[in-house]
């Protein structure tokens, strides 16, 4: 949209950053002209312990997708975050610690990281850990999370990082499905003043991950709130007291690039969550560098990302990227409004943050508490904003810059994904002009192509799907244990492409608008979930015969969940039960899926064939009934008009 407004880069941006213009065109045309030299250059931004030579090795033919970088170079990644620093900064700060409770906060220093990570990859060799083995961690935001990350790194154990807001069935799902028998987990969380019982949670799900089949056979337990918890003998240990019995010192791991680093789980179209891989070697030289150059990350910067390490975001952007550039990261262990809609604010002056990180689902929310709660605060530390997680709309990203960065901070939106390991389509701030809501241009080595339903790449200003067309060192490498499940999600729909399941726009200047997915995931307050994922806990319910559930457009959540319920003959459509629905899905798969609406259907509409129409049930849901489509294919059109009549109020 030619009409969107330009947000250009000052003279002072384009004279401090690392990439200027011109920096970032000739960078960008090298990284596709000549991959192989391009990446040999940066690939040695972190430390080998046996260089590579070799540098791309990739194909993206659905009969052999193959992704491999730097594959025969060797090296650990909890070395490149920690014992490299040491030499120059053991005494600075690594993890800036910051509590639920305003008054309570601490400081790592790198040396000290070095001393608490070498101690926990003992006691995880001490227990039997080995190179390969999978580890599931389920923590707070606590410093230790990191420390599990970076100790199951140091002796090349794998690490399945768990949501602490998911619920004891879907850590269970996630346990089993890895097969993990060493859980790391804490007695509770505290969020927001309260707190979640975490331990409790990991008791369930072991007892249910073993009636599947797994084995968990030792569960460390770090004491957070000092809350009663059960401990089982032989099986339970306290974190405390098990790193007080090894040394300081552990030797990181010889690690091949192409070992893995670490599982984590995401939501699709269709069943269950799965498990993408990440590797070590292209993984890093990813994150580190996308660090840097998006966030124009300088030494002594202080950096702070307030995701959860439960998601990508965390393991990129608060510990690997950061770490691996030998950064100061904040880890907060709170929510945004708590105790007040000031507490960013406050944190931010408090640590003297200069980048700040965050998702757009939270600035709508302090957008709507009132400028009053930023204004009395003074940010004055502050250079550089970025957003990531979903679509940014242009009010809130002019807010965002207007109000918290005083007009002075650029704001970098950086789509990327689970699956891209790291940020893909981003600003540079010192290269790159802004224009609220748009991505803008993609990041070194990145090929995004618009196709159309056919899979043809189209030229210039253009509105399809968005496919990336060639391989980039962080990219995830397959689905942990399917393989032919990687192959069919990502590489099946447009041959021979990598296919993001996003739709997208690209404008006249070559910015690209990304417009939210076109698969059956939804995003809501920047959580990606699986509609057929709350569709089968939904149906799990005994009252419930069928369930469909679509999004639909939420003023601060982005999307909601829409659920349209047939019911078992002979149960009432009641209040009541839409409320033990709400509960049950809450507690089936975690508190981030509770549905926002449900909609009692007699019927869903179907072919005749069986097959739910969604398209018709997303137009209702959005309020949309003028576009309903051809409804003649359906096995009874009748249900449609019962839909609309009985669509459930979105205020
Ligand atoms: O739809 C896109 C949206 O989030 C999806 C990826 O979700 P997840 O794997 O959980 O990773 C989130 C953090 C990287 C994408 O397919 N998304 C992410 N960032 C943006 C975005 N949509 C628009 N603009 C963004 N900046």
């Amino acid at each position: 949209m030619s009409e969107a407004k330009l947000f250009g880069v000052s003279e002072e941006w384009k004279s401090r950053a690392f990439i200027d213009e011109a920096r970032y065109r000739d960078w960008y045309r090298r990284s596709i002209d000549d991959p192989n030299g391009f990446w040999a250059e940066h690939g040695r931004r972190i430390d080998w312990m046996k260089p590579f030579t070799k540098v791309k090795d990739t194909s993206f033919d659905p009969h052999n997708v193959s992704i491999k970088w730097f594959e025969d170079g060797t090296l650990n990644i909890s070395a490149n975050c920690i014992d490299r620093h040491l030499k120059d900064r053991a005494g600075q700060v690594a993890i800036l610690w910051e509590g639920d409770d305003p008054s309570e906060s601490k400081a790592i220093t790198y040396s000290e990281l070095h001393g608490h990570v070498c101690r926990l990859a003992n006691v995880l060799k001490a227990h039997g850990v080995k190179k390969g083995d999978r580890v599931t961690i389920y923590m707070p935001m606590i410093p230790e999370a990191a420390y599990a990350m970076l100790a199951c790194a140091r002796i090349g154990a794998i690490h399945s990082v768990v949501f602490g807001g998911f619920s004891p069935d879907s850590l269970a799902n996630r346990i089993e499905d890895c097969r993990s028998e060493f859980v790391i987990t804490a007695d509770e969380g505290l969020r927001g003043g309260r707190p979640i019982p975490l331990k409790a949670n990991t008791d369930k799900a072991i007892e249910r991950a073993e009636q599947a089949g797994a084995t968990v056979r030792t569960v460390l337990v770090v004491r957070r709130t000092g809350g009663k918890v059960a401990m089982r003998d032989g099986r339970d240990f306290w974190y405390e007291d098990e790193i007080a019995k090894v040394p300081a010192e552990c030797p990181a791991e010889e690690m091949a690039a192409e070992d893995p680093l670490f599982i984590l789980y995401t939501s699709g179209s269709t069943g269950r969550p799965k498990g993408v891989l990440h590797t070590s070697g292209g993984y890093l030289v990813w994150t580190s560098m996308t660090h840097q150059y998006v966030f124009d990350y300088h030494d002594g910067d202080i950096y702070w990302c307030t995701a959860d390490v439960g998601w990508v975001t965390g393991h990129s952007y608060i510990v690997y990227g950061p770490l691996a550039n030998g950064a100061t990261t904040l880890i907060f262990e709170g929510v945004p409004n708590y105790p007040t809609a000031s507490r960013f604010w406050e944190v931010i002056d408090k640590h003297g943050v200069n980048i700040f990180y965050t998702a757009p689902t939270a600035i709508r929310a302090l957008m709507g508490a009132g400028d009053g709660n930023v204004q009395r605060t003074s940010r004055k530390s502050l250079r550089l904003l970025g957003s990531v997680g979903e679509p940014i709309n242009p009010e809130a990203w002019e807010w965002y810059h207007r109000v918290v960065g005083d007009g002075r901070c650029p704001v970098v939106d950086t789509w990327w994904q689970t699956e891209t390991g790291g940020i893909m389509i981003t600003p540079l701030p010192g290269a790159i002009a802004q224009k609220p809501g748009s991505a803008t241009l993609p990041f070194f080595g990145v090929q995004p192509e618009i196709v159309d339903a056919e899979g043809t790449a189209l030229e210039g200003p253009a509105t399809g799907n968005l496919v990336i067309a060639d391989s980039w060192p962080g990219q995830m490498r397959t689905v942990f244990g399917d393989h032919e499940r990687f192959v069919q999600t990502y590489f099946s729909t447009y041959l021979g492409k990598y296919f993001t399941g996003d739709g997208c726009r690209r404008d006249e200047d070559g910015y690209y608008w990304i417009t939210g997915r076109v698969d059956d995931v939804i995003n809501v307050s920047g959580h990606r979930m699986g509609t057929a994922e709350v569709e089968s806990a939904l149906v799990a319910h005994p009252k419930v015969s069928e369930a469909a559930v679509v999004g639909y457009p939420h003023d601060l959540k982005g999307q909601g969940i829409y659920c349209y319920v047939t019911l078992m003959a002979g149960e009432e459509p009641t209040d009541d039960l839409r409320k033990e629905l709400r509960n049950w899905v809450r507690s089936e798969i975690g508190p981030i899926a509770s549905p926002d609406l449900i909609q009692f259907a007699p019927g869903l509409p179907k072919t005749r064939s069986g097959k739910i129409m969604r398209r018709i049930l997303r137009k209702i849901a959005e309020d949309d009934f003028s576009n309903l489509g051809d409804t003649s294919t359906l096995a009874d059109p009748t249900v449609v008009d019962n839909l609309v009549e009985n669509r459930q109020n979105k205020r």
